[in-house]
């Protein structure tokens, strides 16, 4: 009851200072919500049938019932998170060395491994199938904002492909592949290319040591049923290895020119948005153009760093814990700058920002008995016994709009007895601020590169 009686006294105090800002800045949930109990896919059926629109393509978490994927190795949170560490470690190691790379990757030879970015897969990513070919084949793939290359595995594999859940594709059963040729301005576009004969090689090396190299061709691409994308440049694997669990390969949503994002402007406008749903236990949604973009979505401008040009860099101004807004000057987030990425899990802060958070967070929580650190995240929390939960909302201040996140967006479970607060700070200020997909969870993310912005709004998730 001491802790009863702290725990009112914090909220007296906050409600007091910030009288204006905030009416109900404690949210409760229960403790069921955020952890389903069975392990069965349930997905909307009223998102099934009114849409977010019919360009939907249905997105999953890769561990879990709802995926597509056999479920053999599912990783523990303890490896989810160190591979997600190495994502973002390669994520910072690229941006600091990337003013003064240019391009500058040596050219692919032949079929070798290939000494290029790409951001590590982890394993904490989404899926979502399309079509490929033509009659077209259905593949599982990583979808990936923070790269631009799609690629699939290839047969003959010529090297080596890793084993994947569905066959892998063969060219030579579809009537509308083809090779592009090294002399096409296309294979220029690649950070790294070779020549084999006359074709185009690609490569991308991923931070962990995972790679793909191949054919750069051409394919029809088909996202829904209406929905094909003639002429399609994608990677054509013939020799990959990593982490990709059982994915086919790779959906490239990266703002850069080879992404699909640039390769459909015409056609989709540069728009896609998507909701990552709360659980593995349930699906989610991707969607191209804008036909039917819900009005309650709040945009933020869209920054471009030219040394980087895959990121969708954001402008974070300040967060919100409870209602009130943390004392962190603006110059820590643009000293560091922001990114959000949708294959990094947990959200990092520069040091001094995650510190004002976490002191905020546990401040509001202190009534909970604490729970040991899980691997990054060092504020947990035992809920055994409790059947609902009030935390703090906390809130992304973005220029020009305010973004609360979800109850999926602000927890990490293990399990009832060791529930983390989901943010982790970087080692180094000068290291981007990464916004993951936790985060992003139950929102309408909403790109538009055309417009220069992104958008949030509640997701139908
Ligand atoms: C997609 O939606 C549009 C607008 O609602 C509709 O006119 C069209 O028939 C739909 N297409 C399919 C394939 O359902
Ligand atoms: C591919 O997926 C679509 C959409 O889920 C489905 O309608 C179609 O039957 C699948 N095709 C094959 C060949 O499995
Ligand atoms: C593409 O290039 C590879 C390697 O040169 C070749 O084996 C294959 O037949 C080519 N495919 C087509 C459709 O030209």
């Amino acid at each position: 009851m001491a802790c009863h009686g702290n725990f009112l006294f914090v909220l007296l105090s906050l409600h007091l200072t910030l009288a204006p800002l905030a009416r109900s800045s404690m949210h409760t949930v229960d403790l069921d919500s955020l952890m389903p109990a069975d392990n069965t896919c349930s997905s909307p059926e009223d998102l099934k049938e009114s849409g977010p629109d019919n360009l939907s393509l249905q997105l999953v978490h890769r561990h879990g019932p709802c995926s597509p994927l056999d479920q053999e190795e599912i990783p523990t949170h303890e490896q989810i998170l160190s591979q997600d560490q190495s994502r973002v470690d390669s994520i910072h190691h690229h941006v600091a060395t990337a003013s003064n790379r240019r391009k500058a990757y040596g050219p692919l030879n032949s079929l070798e491994i290939p000494a290029s970015y790409g951001a590590p897969m982890g394993t904490g990513n989404y899926i979502v199938s399309v079509g490929l070919g033509t009659p077209a084949k259905n593949f599982s793939v990583v979808f990936d904002t923070g790269s631009d290359v799609t690629w699939i595995q290839c047969k003959p594999c010529v090297t080596a492909c890793y084993s994947q859940q569905e066959p892998i594709f063969d060219p030579t059963q579809s009537s509308t592949y083809s090779n592009i040729s090294c002399s096409s301005s296309y294979c220029d576009q690649l950070d790294t290319k070779g020549c084999s004969g006359s074709s185009c090689l690609y490569g991308v090396q991923y931070g962990d040591g995972s790679y793909t190299v191949g054919f750069y061709a051409q394919e029809t691409l088909t996202l829904t049923s209406s929905d094909m994308i003639p002429n399609f440049r994608f990677g054509c694997g013939e020799n990959n290895d990593g982490l990709f669990g059982k994915a086919a390969g790779l959906l490239g949503l990266g703002r850069d020119q080879t992404s699909l994002v640039s390769q459909t402007l015409g056609k989709y406008g540069g728009v896609f948005s998507y909701c990552l749903p709360a659980t593995s236990t349930s699906t989610g949604y991707l969607n191209f153009g804008s036909s039917s973009l819900p009005t309650n979505v709040k945009y933020t401008p869209l920054l471009t760093n030219s040394d980087t040009p895959t990121f969708y860099y954001l402008n974070l101004l300040g967060i919100s814990v409870g209602g009130k807004q943390l004392s962190i000057s603006p110059t820590v987030f643009s000293n560091a700058g922001t990114i959000i990425d949708s294959g990094t899990v947990i959200t990092r802060l520069p040091p001094d920002a995650y510190s004002a958070l976490r002191t905020a967070f546990r401040q509001a929580m202190t009534r909970y008995k604490t729970a040991p650190a899980l691997s990054i995240l060092d504020t947990c929390y035992d809920f055994t016994g409790q059947s609902s939960v009030s935390y703090p909302i906390i809130s992304f201040f973005l220029s020009g709009t305010k973004v609360d996140l979800d109850e999926a967006g602000v927890f990490y479970v293990n399990k009832p007895s060791q529930v983390c607060l989901a943010f982790a700070g970087n080692s180094d200020p000068s290291d981007l601020g990464i916004i993951g997909n936790v985060q992003q969870r139950k929102l309408n993310v909403v790109y538009d590169v055309s417009r220069k912005v992104v958008g949030f709004g509640p997701g139908t998730c």
